[in-house]
């Protein structure tokens, strides 16, 4: 959510900050802009809309120079337009922002004698160091103490006209890493950010601020006592990101889930010995009690979990929207396992329940994609789920690498509890083994799907229905749905939809149903004929099976290979990610960055 990046160096730097930008677009993308230090002047160029509208502001007015900011926003205070846009200026001082300032409204009324040319809050940082900076103080001071003043979370950058080649930095709250280079030093929001530029990063810890110039940096605590932090070495290099021969990264993200789940077990399950590989500190043996909090997706990921951990090992679990988790004051015990789930761990409402349970000492577990995030740093137990960078903002890989390492996790749990016989344990882990194949083989439907989606994308209301563990993955399809197509979709669990939004199914209605042959598939069927009697067109996600016991009785019918009910809810993932996907590539939405979404949320 708001994308940061920044080069002090000695060579000029504004193509490399577009650069930057355009690798964190995901983060945000409704207004963007750069400001650099050229002869320790100031200039900066910013223009509401994507990256390439600033690129073309640049290619008519350049500016370059040896140090420079730059920011791609995700607007949360003040509407999407060029004065909003960041880096916001006042006096001698430029500021690039990632979070929500809470306490800007008092600020202003403090420097009321200033001029506010914007409505965010972002813009009260550069008048309160420029008010510093006036009253007599040296830059570093001007900086630190007027981070004191700041209440809310906060990535930024900054840079003084008059000075030389510096940025100071800061975060608390929202995730900022510096780039170490060859005299040359970096910002960034994320590894992403810099993939080109360097491998050598620090991530910031809460609290913390820093200086950099070319040849140096010095991060000092939030008590401004200078500290030392880890130097960590990322891998990928810049290939990381890149979309290769696919249209969409979400395409590509969803090609990759063979190999992404590959990964993903090969991490917590020993294919030779046929059983569960957990890491040694995530013992079940004394819990009694799981609590699985998420957002969005993930939190799909979470309740089909729910479904797993209670059936198979026999642990109660609640599973939890992480921005009403904690403001519901929860009942802990000390017997629970916590366990955030998150693609980006920088999940602001999932990252606070984490920090809500480890306050009150609930152990805590973070299953993410991303390792070297807050939530993997601050959890007691980091689980990795392997699936490579994802780029497109709806999640597809990170969700099917979420639910595998659950299943996995499920089974580890379910032997330290002693509840899994050796033959079901077998079988649930061939189960697993035998998930990248059937992937490969559901994306050989790809071609029927997009022709599927031709009528289907026509809708202006759809509804997505499952019984069982199908239940979050018709939220799931109708999310995705909605995300990147703009259609509205309402997931329901197939047996409460008659308790309500029945009434909305009219002629031509489309109604997904998601149906697998296995124990409820008559019961799902039921309901199905429900909707067809009131006029519903029905697309059919099911196996060989269920499609031989439907007949003819449903035109539209996408076969999936037949799976265990176990891993099936990640089979039928498939179907509706690429109908999703067709979709919105029929509607010529923008994929990859839908309207008003942002890839990683770090604010609340
Ligand atoms: C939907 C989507 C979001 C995320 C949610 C949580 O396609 O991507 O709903 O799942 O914002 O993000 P993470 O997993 O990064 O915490």
């Amino acid at each position: 959510m708001c994308g940061i990046i920044g080069i002090t160096g000695t060579s000029v730097v504004t193509d490399r900050l577009v650069d930057g930008l355009k690798r964190l677009e995901y983060r945000g993308y409704d207004s963007s802009g750069v400001a650099i230090l050229d002869d320790r002047v100031i200039k900066r160029e910013r223009a509401e809309g994507k990256i390439k509208m600033l690129e073309a502001r640049l290619g008519a007015h350049p500016i370059d120079g040896q140090t420079g900011i730059a920011h791609t926003r995700w607007a949360t205070h003040g509407v999407p337009n060029e004065t909003n846009a960041h880096p916001h200026l006042s006096g001698r001082v430029c500021v690039v922002h990632n979070g929500i300032i809470e306490n800007f409204l008092d600020i202003r009324q403090e420097l009321s004698h200033h001029e506010f040319v914007s409505e965010t809050d972002t813009e009260v940082i550069a008048h309160l160091v420029d008010e510093a900076l006036s009253a007599g103080l040296p830059p570093i001071d001007a900086f630190s103490q007027s981070l004191k003043k700041l209440k809310g979370a906060y990535a930024l950058g900054l840079i003084i006209d008059g000075e030389d080649n510096r940025i100071f930095c800061a975060r608390a709250g929202s995730p900022l890493a510096i780039g170490v280079g060859e005299n040359e030093m970096y910002l960034g929001s994320d590894a992403l950010a810099l993939a080109q530029l360097t491998s050598n990063l620090i991530y910031l810890e809460e609290g913390d601020w820093a200086v950099l110039t070319p040849e140096s940096y010095e991060i000092f605590d939030v008590n401004d006592k200078a500290v030392t932090r880890p130097v960590t070495i990322i891998s990928g290099g810049p290939a990381m990101a890149e979309k290769g021969n696919y249209r969409h990264f979400m395409l590509k993200e969803i090609y990759e889930q063979p190999e992404t789940i590959t990964r993903t077990l090969e991490n917590y399950i020993d294919e030779f010995k046929h059983a569960p590989n957990l890491p040694h500190e995530l013992d079940f043996t004394d819990i009694d009690r799981i609590i699985l909090v998420a957002c969005g997706t993930a939190s799909y990921a979470g309740m089909v979990a729910k479904y797993w951990f209670e059936q198979i090992a026999g642990i109660p679990v609640d599973v939890d929207i992480a921005s009403e988790f904690r403001y519901r004051q929860p009942v802990l015990s000390q017997k629970a396992l916590f366990i955030a789930i998150s693609q980006s761990g920088e999940t602001a409402d999932t990252l606070a329940a984490l920090r809500y349970c480890k306050n009150n000492g609930v152990k805590t577990a973070a299953l993410v994609n991303v390792m070297t995030s807050t939530m993997a740093r601050e959890a007691d137990i980091a689980l990795p789920i392997n699936a490579g960078p994802e780029i497109g903002v709806a999640s597809t890989k990170a969700f099917t690498s979420q639910l595998t390492a659950l299943a996995a996790i499920t089974l580890g749990a379910a032997v330290s509890k002693g509840v899994l016989s050796a033959a079901r344990q077998e079988a649930l882990i061939k189960s697993l083994i035998k998930m990248p194949r059937q992937v490969k083989d559901a994306l050989e439907l790809d071609g029927a799907i997009e022709a599927m989606a031709f009528d289907f994308s026509k809708a202006k209301n759809a509804f997505y229905l499952g019984r069982g563990s199908q239940v979050p993955i018709a939220f799931e399809g109708a999310l995705k749905l909605k995300e990147i197509s703009y259609i509205h979709a309402e997931g329901y669990a197939a047996g409460e939809l008659k308790h309500g939004p029945i009434a909305l199914i009219e002629d031509g209605t489309p109604v997904v149903v998601l149906a697998p042959f296995d124990a409820l598939f008559e019961k799902t069927i039921s309901n199905l004929q429900e909707v067809v009697s009131r006029g519903a067109s029905i697309i059919l996600i099911t196996d060989v099976a269920g499609a031989q016991h439907i007949g003819d009785m449903v035109k539209n019918i996408i076969i999936m290979p037949t799976a265990h009910d176990f891993t099936a809810p990640i089979i039928t993932t498939i179907a509706v990610q690429l109908l999703a996907y067709h979709s919105a590539v029929h509607l010529g939405t923008d994929v990859d960055q839908p309207r008003n979404l942002a890839k990683s949320v770090t604010v609340e």
